[in-house]
């Protein structure tokens, strides 16, 4: 597709300005966008979506955060152990331990998502099958690990062992792709606040993740939102899991840092 026909598309698709060129900021310390202008993407709901959000009672989220909940203090595996075995209010805390994710597992040297870390903890400590990327049990525990960080800002490490992936995530996201040869901040950092097919275009931040959409009838992952804005370019998306997306996750959590975890958020 030649990038007049892009244009053309979108804006047959309701964009009307759709900016194409710019400046790519690349230093790792610089942020495209300003402080000031960071948004979450409850800002670009609409009012009764963000009422939805607010209410703990009515934000079907929460349906998982309880269910996360309750297999949190479920025994699993071999070992005849559960969560609550090791991690409590006092010894071990999760509180707080989803904003400092993505983060490199000492043991392994690997970069590893909230998924990955709650997967690890059942085979290495509970000798327990992993769970499978999107299944209902993972959603739900991750939504309750996540939701013990919510209101609490991204510090995520992005130098020493995790720099490398730091900079993978960050390549990935100015890269253009697909038939549409877009990359993530055609849409996130110069088109913001622009209709697309219905939606109003956010910053592209992860901070609401897993999140309930209503296109989906259900909470998904970041991962899940990922291979959707992937095919929304008509890429092919990348397996859940896959080591490209958790180094963009971190690319993305340090983009977010002055944005909080707002874990479960509602979306269109
Ligand atoms: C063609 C435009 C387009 C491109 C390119 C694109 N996205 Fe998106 N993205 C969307 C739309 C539309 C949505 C749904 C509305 C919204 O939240 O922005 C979305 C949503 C998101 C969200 C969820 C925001 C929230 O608060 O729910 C994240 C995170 C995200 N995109 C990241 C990315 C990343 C990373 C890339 C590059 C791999 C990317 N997007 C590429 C259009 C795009
Ligand atoms: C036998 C003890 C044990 C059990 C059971 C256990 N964990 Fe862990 N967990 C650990 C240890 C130890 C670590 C530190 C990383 C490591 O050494 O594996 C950890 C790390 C974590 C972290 C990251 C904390 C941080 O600050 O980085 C999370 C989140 C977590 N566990 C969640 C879970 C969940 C969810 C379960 C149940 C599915 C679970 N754990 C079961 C011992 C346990």
């Amino acid at each position: 597709m030649t990038l007049r026909a892009v244009i053309a598309s979108l804006i047959g698709a309701g964009v009307l300005v759709f900016t194409i060129t710019g400046v790519v900021a690349q230093s790792p310390t610089e942020r495209a966008i300003d402080d000031a202008d960071l948004k979450s993407g409850y800002d670009f709901q609409s009012e009764d979506t963000r009422a939805l959000q607010d209410d703990d009672f009515a934000n079907p989220g929460f349906l998982w955060v309880d269910k996360g909940a309750a297999l949190f203090s479920e025994k699993a595996g071999k070992n005849d152990r559960a969560c609550t075995t090791c991690h409590t209010d006092t010894v071990r805390s999760i509180k707080g331990a989803a904003a400092r994710y993505p983060s490199v597992d000492e043991k392994t040297g690997q970069l590893i998502n909230i998924e990955q870390r709650i997967n690890l903890c059942r085979e290495r400590h509970q000798q327990a099958e992993p769970l499978s990327y999107e299944s209902e049990d993972l959603l739900a525990m991750t939504a309750y690990v996540a939701h013990q960080s919510r209101g609490q800002p991204f510090n995520a490490k992005t130098d020493g062992t995790a720099q490398s992936h730091f900079e993978a995530g960050r390549d990935y996201y100015y890269a253009r792709k697909g038939q549409m040869n877009l990359a993530c901040h055609h849409c996130h950092e110069w088109n913001w606040g622009q209709m697309l097919r219905g939606d109003r275009l956010s910053q592209g931040h992860g901070n609401g993740y897993p999140a309930y959409r209503f296109e989906w009838q259900t909470i998904g992952s970041l991962h899940r939102r990922l291979r959707n804005c992937d095919k929304g370019v008509r890429a092919e998306p990348l397996p859940f899991g896959a080591q490209e997306y958790v180094d963009l996750e971190l690319y993305l959590a340090w983009r977010a840092s002055r944005l909080t975890l707002e874990t479960p958020s509602v979306r269109r």
